[in-house]
């Protein structure tokens, strides 16, 4: 007999970023965050239980030896809450390019654990789903939900989970919506996971970024509270800023940013400056992603699709508010 599931998760962006581990077998985070689901961008993932080894496919072709790893170990947990030692097969397909700094592993194994969860018969709520899939990878937590998301850090496995935040529909008050400045699709240099690991251990600044990242969390969710989507983009793009500038005190630094992700930047202020309300905000690679009002999304793609530094490979992908984890 085998028992089959499938789930859809979408990618978020965190406005304010989780970035650092406090306990790394738990993956608690140094820190709560807040993150924008996007409907742009998802993963579709089948989990059929019964297989002589765990095996798997991404996008068709076979999973790396650490990919699968990754992915047995998750599958591990699964098992040992459903007293079961039976292998799987997974099999998932994304439209995240894989390590590019666009969350691919968030949607990733939030479809794995909904996924895996159904298929090895776990009546999980979307609390311990979120809890799930925060072992497979933190950000992961905050994509079991659609909209505006809190993921609370906690303390331990039973307090860090993430939670819808209202407010973020499309459409509503505040109607955020996403420019997403594709830049460079290739690998990243360094993994989100060591270079967290390497802030934690060596950067001077990083006391500072938990403490300040705990209050602008708290900041975040009275300007969506009050409709006040500039107040929410103007802390999102200090937030973004201010977890750059920790990884980059680290030793050796971690440095995602290009000279194209310096251009943005400079077109975003400059946008503002014209009146056209927009903030940056950037994560583990060259991308940048452009909060705005859903009202505005088109004309800020447009102008951000022109660029000016002569980026022929620039790509801009339009994102809205996504929806829940789907099993
Ligand atoms: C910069 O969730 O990929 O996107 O827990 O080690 O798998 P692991 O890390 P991951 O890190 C995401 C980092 C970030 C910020 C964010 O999404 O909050």
């Amino acid at each position: 007999m085998t028992n089959s599931a499938t789930a859809v998760a979408h990618a978020n962006i965190a406005l304010a970023k989780y970035w650092g581990k406090r306990d790394e077998t738990l993956a608690i985070p140094a820190t709560s965050s807040l993150s924008l689901t996007l409907d742009a961008f998802h993963a579709t993932t089948t989990v059929t239980v019964g297989a002589e080894a765990d095996a798997g496919t991404l996008d068709g072709r076979p999973m790396s030896e650490g990919e699968l790893g990754r992915v047995s170990r998750f599958l591990d947990l699964v098992r040992e809450r459903a007293g079961s030692t039976a292998r799987a097969t997974v099999t998932s397909e994304s439209t995240v390019p894989t390590g590019a700094g666009l969350a691919s592993s968030a949607s990733g194994f939030a479809a794995l654990a909904g996924a895996a969860a159904a298929a090895y018969g776990l009546d999980l709520d979307p609390r311990d789903l979120s809890r799930l899939a925060r072992r497979g990878s933190g950000s992961a937590a905050r994509s079991v939900f659609g909209g505006l998301v809190v993921w609370h850090g906690g303390t331990d496995d039973a307090t860090s989970y993430a939670e819808p935040v209202p407010g973020g529909e499309a459409g509503g008050p505040l109607d955020p919506a996403m420019a997403v400045v594709v830049l460079d699709a290739g690998q990243k240099s360094v993994s989100s996971r060591v270079a967290m690991r390497r802030t934690v251990e060596t950067s001077p600044f990083f006391p500072g970024w938990v403490e300040s990242t705990e209050q602008d969390v708290r900041l975040m969710l009275d300007a969506v509270a009050a409709g006040d989507l500039a107040a929410l983009g103007a802390l999102a793009e200090s937030n973004a800023l201010r977890m750059h500038a920790t990884m980059l005190g680290a030793r050796p630094p971690v440095r995602y940013w290009t000279a194209h992700t310096v251009a943005v930047l400079d077109e975003v202020q400059a946008l503002r400056a014209e009146g056209l309300p927009c903030w940056a905000t950037i994560d583990a690679g060259p991308n940048v992603k452009v909060l705005c009002s859903g009202a505005d999304l088109d004309v800020v793609a447009t102008a951000l699709a022109r660029g000016t530094d002569g980026d022929e490979a620039r790509r801009v992908v339009t994102a809205r508010p996504g929806p829940d984890l789907r099993v």
